[in-house]
């Protein structure tokens, strides 16, 4: 089928390479030239395991390529995937719809008559709704299709999803829209069909209970910090029982990214108009759980540093979000970074991915070639980004360069007895 792409950031550019990758014809748009040149040319704008090589090799077949231009992907396209941010407005917690409605009147004059358009980017409940109203006197038809990617795991998910939602109220639609799905669907993928409300909810309602669970385990270690107890044992004992799990249940700096934080905010604005606020109340609860994680691993590396870190010399492991990414929004590592900057410590910040991104947003810090020449003369080391580099790394490799053998592990991810045995001082979020 000839399917066309609106936006080429982390969710547009995999779902258009994967479904060229399912033998589909793809065209992507992007306003950004630089990443459509880039794209066509066979490469990957930013850092998302797996995806470089699947790009390549559906540019070479001729399956997949990249335009700015509309009108193409008007006369192109029977379905029109919107893979747009939805970013959270300045100074407000509501989502910023500027991106997605502008794909919809971009695509409005040039759509053909039939055309399927599904959403994929995360909207509040009643977007779908309006846009809908939008299309169908082009003759166009709306499904809303959730996107449920990880970063670091993108071509994963998109290929092999836990779950299709489908919200629509026609079966045309969903049939079209089965069709494009059909090779991932054949494995036996469940399938869920319901309205446009429910489709817009379950993508918010998964961020929620996945913030949820992750602020839960972190406000156990606020009181396994009180008692003396150890979050990583907790979290260990509670994941077998199977109905609690193990998973999202890693205690540390807390979540960040361009998802979870801004997509519980703007459920909550959402609720609010609503009349519902009350539902979601609990939410800024798990907001202010993940956001003192922050404040807590800055006093930490304060006590650790006798209670200043004004003039501390201080490393920073860790500037994406998460590891196996180069995404840098709302990145837990490079608030932390920030924060002990303004305290008046020296920051030298090394990260494997999210240099350039971090150097362009956060030109005041300064940045080091490599964990060891981060750690060079340091007073305190700080773990913030669980990279395999930094838990796979030997104590003993940081040993000889650092002023002073301490360390604070914000992710409870390295092997805190290697490193005391090493002679380090090493802390934790959740234990001692
Ligand atoms: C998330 C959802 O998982 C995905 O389904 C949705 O489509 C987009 O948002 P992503 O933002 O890529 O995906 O990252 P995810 O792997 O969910 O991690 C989110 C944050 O939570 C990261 O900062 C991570 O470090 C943190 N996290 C995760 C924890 O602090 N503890 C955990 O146990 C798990």
């Amino acid at each position: 089928m000839k399917l066309t792409v609106i936006g080429t950031g982390y969710l547009g550019a995999t779902h258009a390479a994967a479904m060229a990758e399912l033998g589909h014809d793809v065209l992507g748009i992007d306003v950004d030239q630089h990443k459509v040149d880039v794209l066509n040319a066979g490469r990957v704008p930013f850092y998302e395991p797996g995806l470089p090589e699947l790009v390549e090799r559906n540019i070479a077949a001729g399956r997949l390529r990249f335009t700015t231009d509309y009108e193409q992907v008007g006369a192109f396209g029977d379905v029109h995937f919107i893979c747009v941010g939805t970013p959270q407005k300045k100074g407000e917690y509501a989502a910023d719809l500027s991106y997605v409605d502008g794909a919809v009147e971009s695509l409005l004059p040039v759509l053909r008559p039939g055309a399927l358009v599904v959403g994929k980017s995360t909207v509040p409940s009643g977007t779908a709704v309006r846009l809908a109203g939008l299309l169908a006197p082009a003759g166009a038809d709306l499904v809303w299709n959730p996107e449920f990617l990880r970063e670091g795991f993108a071509v994963e998910d998109t290929l092999r999803p836990d779950r299709i939602v489908m919200g629509t109220s026609s079966d045309w639609a969903a049939k079209l829209l089965s069709e494009v799905y059909a090779d991932i669907l054949d494995t036996g993928t469940p399938l869920i069909i319901t309205d446009f409300a429910t489709a817009e909810l379950v993508k918010v309602a998964a961020n929620s209970f996945l913030a949820t669970k992750i602020s839960f385990i972190n406000a156990m270690a606020e009181v396994c910090e009180a008692t003396g107890a150890d979050v990583t044992k907790l979290a260990e004992a509670l994941s077998h029982d199977v109905r609690i799990g193990g998973r999202f249940l890693h205690a540390g700096l807390g979540f960040g990214g361009g998802c979870l934080p801004k997509d519980i905010r703007a459920f909550m604005a959402r609720a609010g108009e609503l009349g519902v606020d009350q539902a979601l109340s609990f939410l800024r609860e798990i907001d202010q759980i993940n956001l003192r994680r922050r404040a807590r691993m800055v006093d930490l590396a304060r006590e650790l540093c006798d209670g200043t870190l004004a003039g501390v010399r201080v490393a920073v492991l860790g500037a994406a979000f998460k590891p196996n990414s180069d995404d840098i929004r709302d990145s837990p590592a490079l608030d932390v970074a920030l924060t002990v900057q303004r305290a008046g410590a020296a920051v030298r910040v090394y990260d494997p991915q999210a240099m350039d991104n971090a150097r362009r947003d956060y030109p005041t810090l300064a940045y080091a070639t490599s964990a060891v020449d981060a750690a060079r003369d340091a007073d305190v080391v700080l773990h913030l980004t669980e990279w395999a580099e930094f838990r796979e790394m030997h104590p003993s490799v940081l040993t000889d360069v650092v002023g002073q053998l301490r360390i604070v592990d914000g992710r409870n991810a390295l092997d805190r007895e290697l490193w005391r045995a090493e002679g380090w001082t090493y802390r934790a979020l959740g234990r001692t």
